[in-house]
């Protein structure tokens, strides 16, 4: 069955590589994610956030996680499958899906005050150990579209709040604000310089806070969230064929390749499935204009995530063979 997310963490901070979190919403996009995880031999985080549930519904979501575990048999490989609750935001969305059998959840409760987020995740975390269901807490905010927050104004996590904040709520993970934000514009153009291609090159992440942290929670869990890279060949292939998505800009591959080597075990990635799936599709759509079967414009989209996903796994979090 699903499992919580304790084993594979402690795995993983001790391994020296980062657990995948990839959002899904529909069959393609989950059987894409268990497709590379099973050929790359890599644990994975299934994440289902609010709006995941109300574009697909919540029950539908948990049983298709739950065939998620059979299918990955099928392909050949019993892959450790955790089902995460992505930024919930109160504690009554947080016991519907540990109720229904959720594995882990998130109480993202970093616009709240320090004492706010730590009541609230605290009641969340006394909910779910009861259930031995895992939480993921936040410290500190992300920059980006989907909070209204504009991208300057991210507020990094504070290194002396950390400690207090996880043996107050009693935590099993943390995650923390260093640079990241969601979405698929992650710093403006002023933010960011240009390289000789004139491809905008963001800012780097702040390591330094990181390390701080880590030194203040040795071992502890840490994650990252608002860690797609946004390839610019995805943007190139949607905007040639027909898209228009402007100055997009995501975290390089070699910052997350070296967080994932620190106590950064799961790094969270939508985005970048988004513009894969999208680029195929609007190629095929573009390429063949008589075609209106949707398994020939999802089918190549939910191989064209493969791909993404098995790159990741092998490439930039290293969590390959450790299944
Ligand atoms: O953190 C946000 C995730 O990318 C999920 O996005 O709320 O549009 O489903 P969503
Ligand atoms: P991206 O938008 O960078 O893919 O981040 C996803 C995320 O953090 C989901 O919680
Ligand atoms: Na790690
Ligand atoms: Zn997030």
């Amino acid at each position: 069955g699903l499992v919580n997310s304790r084993e594979i963490f402690k795995k993983a901070v001790a391994g020296g590589y980062a657990i995948p979190a990839y959002n899904f919403n529909n069959m393609e996009q989950l059987q894409a994610i268990i497709q590379a995880c099973v050929e790359t031999k890599s644990p994975v985080i299934l994440q289902v956030s609010s709006g995941a549930r109300k574009y697909a519904n919540s029950t539908m979501l948990r049983y298709m996680a739950q065939g998620a575990v059979e299918y990955a048999k099928e392909l050949g490989y019993a892959i450790p499958i955790v089902l995460h609750l992505d930024h919930g935001d109160t504690f009554e969305l947080c016991k519907d899906c540990i109720d229904s059998g959720f594995s882990s959840v998130m109480i993202d409760g970093s616009h709240h005050s320090f004492e706010e987020n730590i009541a609230l995740t605290k009641k969340v975390v006394e909910y779910a150990h009861a259930h031995d269901v895992t939480v993921e807490g936040e410290l500190g905010v992300l920059a980006g579209i989907e909070d209204d927050v504009v991208a300057e104004k991210s507020t990094y996590t504070k290194p002396e709040e950390v400690i207090e904040f996880v043996e107050r709520t009693g935590v099993d993970s943390l995650a923390i604000s260093i640079g990241t934000s969601h979405g698929a514009n992650k710093f403006t153009p002023e933010q960011c310089t240009r390289n000789a291609e004139g491809v905008l090159v963001p800012p780097p992440l702040r390591f330094d806070i990181l390390e701080e942290i880590e030194k203040q929670l040795p071992g502890f869990p840490i994650v990252l969230h608002g860690s797609s890279s946004v390839p610019v060949d995805k943007v190139e292939t949607i905007n040639k064929f027909g898209g228009a998505i402007k100055d997009a800009v995501g975290i390089p591959e070699e910052q997350l390749r070296k967080a994932a080597k620190s106590a950064v075990c799961k790094i969270n990635i939508d985005s970048d499935g988004r513009l894969a799936m999208t680029a195929a599709v609007r190629e095929v759509l573009a390429t063949k204009p008589g075609e209106f079967d949707p398994r020939k414009y999802l089918g190549p989209a939910r191989d064209s995530l493969k791909d993404l996903y098995m790159h990741k796994n092998k490439a930039v979090l290293g969590s390959a063979g450790h299944a």
